[in-house]
């Protein structure tokens, strides 16, 4: 009751500020007014055990400033980033924009976050126990060439401290981020993380697994590739997928749908979909994907175990349902 009171009120800000007073009050004592007991449904993947198999998807807590509150929301596990090396300040405002007709968002925000170190400290001062990946990516003035340095640096700072890290190669608001996805650029980044992660388990004595975040606006052919070269690489995981720059299954005249760039929540589903489709079979049976991209319903993340994910992820349904649709999932799927 209170949760979708909070989350009404909320809707009838503008959508930036809406979110900075949730991740606020996420990050607060207030938090404990929505507290929800988390659904028990065990998965194992990549040698974890996952409480249940609903994430919160990257993006939402750019900077782990909310673990404590978002960990009483009934999530299986949570997802923090996209962190860069430095802090940086994204894109200009407006730069979030909520499509409600289509319970979609659109976003340019461009990796606005305060930096790997203020993220390392926020995981260390915090309670939160359960699992958790940190999503990291590339500052903006650092050149494709230059990526890998950015990845290490952010990989060599967070892998001891998380569960899980995913290398984001997906947004389509850090200009050319996407052409990490192709060709040599691809194999060298992904080689690069592997040596990182292989020297840090000789290090340390802890493996930490790394998933690589696609788009959903590959052609078939480039996500045979991208598919290949990141089992070839000896990567965990694949998460398909991020937002689209289709503009494609909008139903709202709002000139809002006119706004740069990545497109969430319903309207993404198809895209991310056939994506989740054709990496389960280019990947064979086994190999780990976590399914995102417009589960606004049960029924969609039932959709996507079906077409072969191992866990869901949700970010947009969370914005618009709360965290009522993280207990429905679990209820569906268990
Ligand atoms: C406002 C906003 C910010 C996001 N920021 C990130 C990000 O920093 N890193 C990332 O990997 N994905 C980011 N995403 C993408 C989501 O993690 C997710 O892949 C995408 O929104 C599709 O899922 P959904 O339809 O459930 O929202 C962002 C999405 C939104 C709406």
């Amino acid at each position: 009751m209170l949760e979708l009171l909070a989350r009404k009120t909320l809707q009838k800000l503008p959508a930036e500020v809406a979110h900075d007073l949730a991740i606020t009050a996420l990050g607060s004592p207030l938090s404990l007014l929505t507290k929800v007991k988390a659904i028990k449904n065990p998965i194992e993947l990549m040698g974890i055990t996952f409480p249940n198999p609903v994430g919160l998807a990257a993006g939402f807590d750019k900077n782990g400033d909310a673990l404590h509150g978002l960990s009483k929301q009934g999530f299986g596990f949570l997802e923090i980033g996209t962190i860069t090396p430095k802090p940086q300040a994204g894109n200009d405002k407006p730069r979030l924009f909520r499509l409600k007709a289509d319970t979609a968002i659109i976003n340019r925000m461009g990796f606005n976050n305060k930096g790997i170190d203020h993220l390392v400290n926020q995981v260390k001062n915090s309670s939160y126990k359960g699992v958790l990946g940190i999503n990291i990516g590339k500052n903006k003035v650092t050149p494709n060439e230059n990526a890998l340095d950015d990845y290490v640096h952010c990989f060599e700072k967070a892998h001891s401290l998380c569960d899980y890290i995913t290398v984001n190669i997906s947004s389509p608001n850090t200009p050319d981020l996407r052409e990490l996805q192709n060709d040599e650029a691809l194999t060298d980044l992904l080689n690069g993380m592997k040596q990182a992660q292989l020297k840090a388990q000789k290090e340390s004595d802890k493996y930490t697994p790394i998933l690589v975040k696609i788009s959903p606006d590959q052609s078939e052919e480039q996500l045979q590739f991208m598919t290949e070269q990141i089992i070839a690489s000896g990567m965990d995981g694949i998460i398909c997928t991020n937002t689209t720059i289709s503009r494609e299954n909008l139903n709202s005249d709002d000139t809002l749908v006119n706004e740069q760039g990545g497109l969430s929540g319903a309207p993404l589903i198809e895209k991310a979909n056939e994506t989740l489709r054709l990496v389960r079979q280019f990947s064979g049976s086994t190999f780990p994907i976590i399914a995102v991209g417009g589960i606004i319903s049960a029924k969609d993340a039932v959709k996507k175990i079906q077409l072969g994910a191992n866990l869901v992820q949700i970010y947009t349904g969370f914005v618009y349902k709360g965290n009522g649709l993280i207990k429905d999932i679990n209820n569906a799927l268990k």
